[in-house]
């Protein structure tokens, strides 16, 4: 592999939450040099920040979509994010050239790492997105859409992970709600760090967020944090997703019978049922222009 160290632990893809080693410490498309050049050439809406810091609880969707601030103002932050408590996130630096390489080599690990797992050949909508916050910011309890892998570049994190279908940390009927993008609150309770597992996460480090798992972040306080994330789907998570999006739209109709859909994650059968139900009911309403 060019990107990430072979490890045992990469046959646990979105079974369980591990930390390995990655390779790609001193990678040039990754120095703040050409970050500075990367970020101002990048579309303007790829790029959001958000200025103070947050905390657990508050809605990271919300906060970071409804600030995108100026092209100005982000040149600043990155100069000055070390004391300026702020966060940018950037989605999709590899629309750089200088980032092409390194998007193929990542994805070409995750998928030696799929097929090893018999989750397909492909990496679906592999996308990749960028970190760079001021010490001690906190990303807030949430969960990702998709499987993904965290490097860290710069800086040390705590990183809380939590198990992907437990419904103590996040309900059936709040996940299906948050992955079909209509409620992205999610409760956070400190008690539920309990279900969790933290770890220390330091420059050469890696991270696996199984899909839907959800985490919370909270970064040191010595020095500036920058790390990246490739999110992708597996035929498997891609999968789940449609799943949850089908049980959510079920959900109200079944209610007034007095049922609730099956949970999905319990049975590869039913989710896949519903996935392909999912996808037929989708391209009837576009037949039909709803
Ligand atoms: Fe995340």
């Amino acid at each position: 592999m060019r990107c990430f160290r072979d490890e045992a632990c990469l046959d646990l893809l979105d079974r369980q939450t591990f930390k390995f080693q990655h390779q790609l410490m001193d990678h040039p498309a990754l120095s703040l040099q050409n970050l500075a050049n990367v970020l101002p050439a990048l579309p303007a809406d790829s790029v959001m920040s958000s200025k103070g810091l947050l905390s657990n609880g508050d809605d990271f969707e919300d906060v970071m979509c409804g600030n995108t601030g100026s092209r100005f103002a982000i040149e600043a932050v990155i100069e000055n994010i070390r004391t300026s408590d702020s966060y940018i996130m950037v989605n999709g630096p590899e629309a750089h050239p200088s980032f092409q390489p390194l998007y193929r080599e990542l994805i070409a690990d995750v998928e030696q790492i799929m097929k090893r797992r018999g989750l397909g050949n492909a990496a679906i909508s592999p996308k990749l997105y960028l970190f760079i916050a001021s010490p001690n910011s906190v990303t807030p309890f949430h969960i990702d859409r998709y499987s993904g892998f965290l490097m860290q570049f710069r800086g040390s994190k705590h990183v809380s992970i939590f198990p992907q279908w437990d419904e103590r940390v996040v309900s059936s009927q709040n996940k299906e709600a948050y992955v079909a993008n209509k409620n992205t609150r999610l409760p956070w309770d400190h008690n539920m760090n309990e279900l969790g597992k933290t770890f220390e996460f330091h420059p050469g480090e890696a991270l696996h967020i199984p899909f839907s798992a959800g985490h919370h972040v909270r970064n040191g306080s010595e020095d500036v944090s920058i790390s990246m994330s490739i999110f992708f789907s597996t035929d498997q998570s891609h999968a789940w997703r449609q799943a949850l999006r089908f049980n959510h739209a079920a959900r109200p109709v079944l209610r007034r019978l007095g049922l609730k859909p099956a949970a999905v994650g319990r049975a590869q059968w039913r989710d896949s049922a519903k996935s392909g139900a999912w996808t037929a009911i989708r391209k009837l309403k576009s037949l039909r222009g709803s």
